[in-house]
């Protein structure tokens, strides 16, 4: 049986070589076996490793001058073994010396024991020295510093290091039975959703099984909550709406709460799966079609497009480090993003509403996207609608909205996430 930080070390080395973090531990056979204090001690380091993948680095840089040539798994063990000494402040002590235990498998006990015990000595200084903005690649860095400005990239890094919370929303006639701040011990932070401590099983959390709430981050409710107002005056069910990239389902959930007419498209058939399962558990019905966007037929008009595109995932650094370690191909991503708007144009009725959203802080994938949509589709205009909003993120002088991870950082921040409000005109 393995130690929890060498199963820390497997996992990260897995995730650095292309796994997503539920593969990684999913294919590690020894995670099944650990207590559940111990699998919450892995998933703590492994989360931290890759918060702090660019910290890390800058300080293994400072004390190893050739590459490591006998293991690459000692990399990955002195990763976890630094998280561990500078940014989870666990003992000293125990943490070297299970580090060098490990290591004696690997015949690296002697380089591993000179590392830790020499940043113990520079503790301090390194913790000074070794600034949250290195945690940004630089993929991200080129690409949201000057469009957000230096002061909101300080401290979107600073947020970014932090645990995240978890966001839970409440059926609206479920919300009015309970106090749900005082059933989850957290805080009503916006409308229905309720920000509780972050849990690894939330199949444990209270009423899960009477289906009357899902987890989803307050960013990401906003595009619906902008729809309700948008059709605030209207009878909901003759409201027909397509939620294009359906799954796992959260804004499909919010809008048929609301009573809105929805169809679903979604293109992954195991997506689908997901979807159809938390219909179910949520109680919700409604039309889901596994199609490509795409190649939807055209004949039927929609009210409302809410396209909730496939995007770098930018915004959700926080929540899922991964995307911290692992660069995205962002031209395929922006082609698609550019025929969806396209597409949705040809379905959407005359006077009726593309909502865009991507969880994506880059500009080329919000802003500029929507500002080229808007350049060449003489039909459409931006409206600014987010006034309700001004605590939780930013109007942009173009008429979009913005979260980023620094907002509502007291409270324990936001996803990122860009949304645009675009209006078909009236008379064609
Ligand atoms: C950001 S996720 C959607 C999250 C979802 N709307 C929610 O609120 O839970 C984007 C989704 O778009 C789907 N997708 C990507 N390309 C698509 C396409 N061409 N047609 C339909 N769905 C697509 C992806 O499989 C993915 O599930």
């Amino acid at each position: 049986m393995l130690d929890s930080r060498e199963i820390s070390a497997k996992v990260l080395f897995n995730v650095f070589s292309g796994k997503s973090i539920d593969d990684a531990i999913s294919s590690n056979t020894h995670y099944s076996k650990l207590t559940q204090r111990d699998k919450s001690l892995v998933s703590l380091i492994v989360l931290n490793s890759l918060r702090r993948n660019g910290q890390i680095e800058a300080i293994m840089s400072n004390f190893i001058k050739r590459p490591i040539k006998d293991s690459k798994f000692i990399k990955y063990l002195l990763k976890v073994s630094i998280v561990q000494l500078l940014y989870l402040d666990f003992p000293e002590y125990s943490t070297v010396h299970t580090a060098v235990e490990i290591s004696k498998k690997y015949k690296s006990e002697k380089f591993m024991n000179a590392i830790l015990r020499n940043i113990c000595r520079q503790k301090k200084d390194l913790l000074k020295k070794t600034p949250q903005t290195l945690n940004i690649p630089l993929w991200i860095k080129k690409n949201i510093k000057g469009f957000l400005g230096e002061t909101e990239f300080l401290n979107i890094a600073t947020q970014i290091s932090r645990e995240p919370f978890l966001d839970i929303n409440i059926k609206k006639d479920s919300f009015k039975e309970r106090r749900w701040g005082s059933v989850f011990k957290g805080k009503n932070i916006f409308e229905n959703v309720v920000r509780v401590k972050n849990h690894s099983n939330i199949t444990k959390l209270p009423f899960y099984k009477d289906g009357v709430w899902w987890v989803q981050g307050l960013s990401a409710t906003l595009p619906v909550f902008l729809i309700n107002k948008i059709f605030a005056n209207k009878n909901k069910d003759n409201i027909s709406i397509l939620d294009v990239g359906s799954a796992p389902g959260g804004k499909a959930f919010q809008l048929l709460d609301l009573g809105f007419k929805v169809k679903s498209i979604e293109i992954s058939k195991r997506r689908i799966e997901i979807l159809k399962s938390n219909f179910e558990r949520l109680k919700f019905k409604s039309e889901i079609i596994n199609c490509d966007f795409l190649n939807f037929d055209e004949r039927e008009k929609f009210d409302c497009i809410l396209i909730d595109a496939p995007c770098s995932g930018s915004g959700l650094m926080q929540k899922k480090p991964e995307i911290l370690v692992t660069e995205k191909k962002i031209d395929p991503l922006l082609r698609k993003q550019k025929n969806m708007l396209k597409k949705a144009s040809k379905l959407v009725k005359a006077g009726g509403c593309i909502i865009y959203a991507v969880c994506s802080l880059l500009r080329n994938e919000g802003e500029g996207q929507i500002l080229k949509f808007i350049n060449n589709e003489n039909n459409f205009y931006l409206k600014s609608i987010f006034s309700d909003l001004n605590n939780l993120g930013v109007t942009l002088k173009s008429k979009t909205f913005i979260t980023t991870p620094a907002h509502l950082s007291e409270k324990g921040g936001m996803d990122g996430f860009f949304i645009a409000c675009i209006f078909k005109n009236d008379k064609l």
